[in-house]
């Protein structure tokens, strides 16, 4: 039997776009149109279509961009509502391209947009698979950047080349163009969160991937703030572990392994307070410092392991006793595991390591599983109720989840 197919109603190729240039943006009102009107000026050559991908921005970018998208059907919009994070905007953003090659930049002028014409040029002369705008190709130094993070910048660029094996002077662009076939086959492992997507695409592409680079200058921002903070920073630390030394590792687990790297500093500086105060008094000094490095890791756990299942209200408190159990348990559990292999072996760092490791896993198994998986499942719950939303704010005064992750930020 034959199917007969009804005749083609769209024209296949024609209305196609050459490339893709995805924006994310996150309060970038002032901007964006600034943005487009140069992408625009600059590929008039070119086929090309612009995918806005903005985080539910509370100055009101996506608004802005409907006018825009009104007014010329090749610019799109995708708002995301109660969701933050950099790569994952871009991800979804390449991910709703039509055409074969996209684009990554900023919206806030700091990527030059007539640096896309000689990247699509080099892409079509070499058929690499992406091109970098570089950063570092002709000078070493960015001129809109301070002296601190231009020094945050460089260490972190040398420790991405060293750890992850990258062969480009730039792994942390933000600016990149790429097929797209690429990231659909790489998506399912790149990490949401972060700054870092382009390092994470290295990554997952694999050495396969023929890479080419052209240089541009990073310029000063045109109105606004850069949203690169701490959290930021935290996560490419996390990133950086999971996908080098510990490949096989969860980036939860290095992110609570991290928090407990912290708690440790923490502990030392609590007890060297606590002796000065309590006149040299050490158990009560001790107690102090374990119950102060415990709430602490809790906290942070809170909003940087935990925060897309954030605690808050007064179920912190009964979160925190709740963590400070199962610490007790992954204590009990350390010293027991270094007390037999200590007497099994008499070397003393090999039984306090595998010690440390063990109380690690227990803490982070049983916190995964009582603090923050119960608060976890509650909010599955509410999120299946009819009016989701309107249960999910802390209807009954019995809900204890922020609401959706980063809107506080
Ligand atoms: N949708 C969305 N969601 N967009 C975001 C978010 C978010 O959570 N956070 C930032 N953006 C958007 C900003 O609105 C901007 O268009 C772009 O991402 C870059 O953010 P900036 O805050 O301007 O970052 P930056 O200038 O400090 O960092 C730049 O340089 C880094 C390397 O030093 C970016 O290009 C980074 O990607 C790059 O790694
Ligand atoms: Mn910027």
């Amino acid at each position: 039997m034959t199917l007969t197919l009804p005749q083609a109603t769209f024209a296949p190729d024609a209305d196609r776009p050459l490339v893709t240039i995805v924006i994310p943006t996150f309060n970038e009102r002032d901007n964006i149109a600034v943005i487009c009107g140069r992408i625009a000026a600059s590929l008039d050559r070119h086929p090309f279509e612009v995918i806005v991908v903005d985080d539910d921005s509370p100055d009101g970018t996506s608004a802005v961009v409907e006018s825009l998208a009104k007014a010329d059907s090749r610019i799109r919009i995708i708002t995301r509502t109660g969701r933050r994070g950099l790569a994952g905007a871009c991800i979804e953003g390449m991910l709703a391209a039509r055409s074969e090659l996209v684009a990554v930049m900023d919206a806030d002028l700091q990527h030059e947009p007539a640096t896309l014409v000689p990247m699509l040029d080099l892409m079509a002369s070499t058929k690499c698979d992406i091109v970098i705008a570089s950063r570092y190709v002709d000078d070493p130094d960015v001129a809109a950047f301070s002296s601190v993070r231009q020094a945050l910048s460089n260490a972190g660029n040398r420790l991405v080349r060293a750890l992850l094996r990258v062969q480009t002077s730039d792994p942390m662009s933000g600016f990149f163009l790429m097929r797209r076939s690429i990231l659909v086959k790489a998506e399912p492992r790149l990490s949401r969160d972060g700054f870092k997507l382009l390092a994470d695409i290295l990554v997952q592409g694999g050495r396969a991937m023929k890479i080419e680079e052209v240089p541009y200058v990073f310029g000063p921002r045109l109105t606004g703030q850069s949203k690169l903070d701490e959290r930021v920073l935290f996560d490419f630390a996390v990133l950086l572990i999971a996908k080098s030394v510990f490949g096989a590792l969860p980036t939860r687990f290095v992110s609570f392994a991290l928090v407990g790297g912290l708690g440790v500093i923490v502990h030392l500086a609590l007890l060297g307070l606590m002796l000065y105060v309590l006149n040299d008094n050490f158990l009560l000094s001790q107690t102090a410092a374990t119950l102060g490095a415990m709430t602490a890791n809790f906290f942070l756990n809170n909003v940087l392991t935990y925060r897309d299942q954030r605690i808050v209200g007064i179920d912190l408190l009964r979160g925190l006793a709740v963590f400070c159990l199962s610490c007790s348990c992954g204590a009990f559990n350390n010293i027991l595991f270094a007390h037999l292999i200590y007497t099994a072996t008499g070397i003393w760092w090999l039984a306090t390591g595998v010690g440390i490791l063990v109380g690690a896993a227990c803490n982070y198994v049983l916190s995964a599983l009582t603090v923050w998986r119960r608060f976890d499942k509650r909010q599955d719950r509410e999120k299946q109720a009819p009016e989701g939303d309107a249960v999910l704010s802390k209807g009954g005064g019995d809900v204890g989840i922020a609401q959706p992750p980063y809107v506080s930020r």
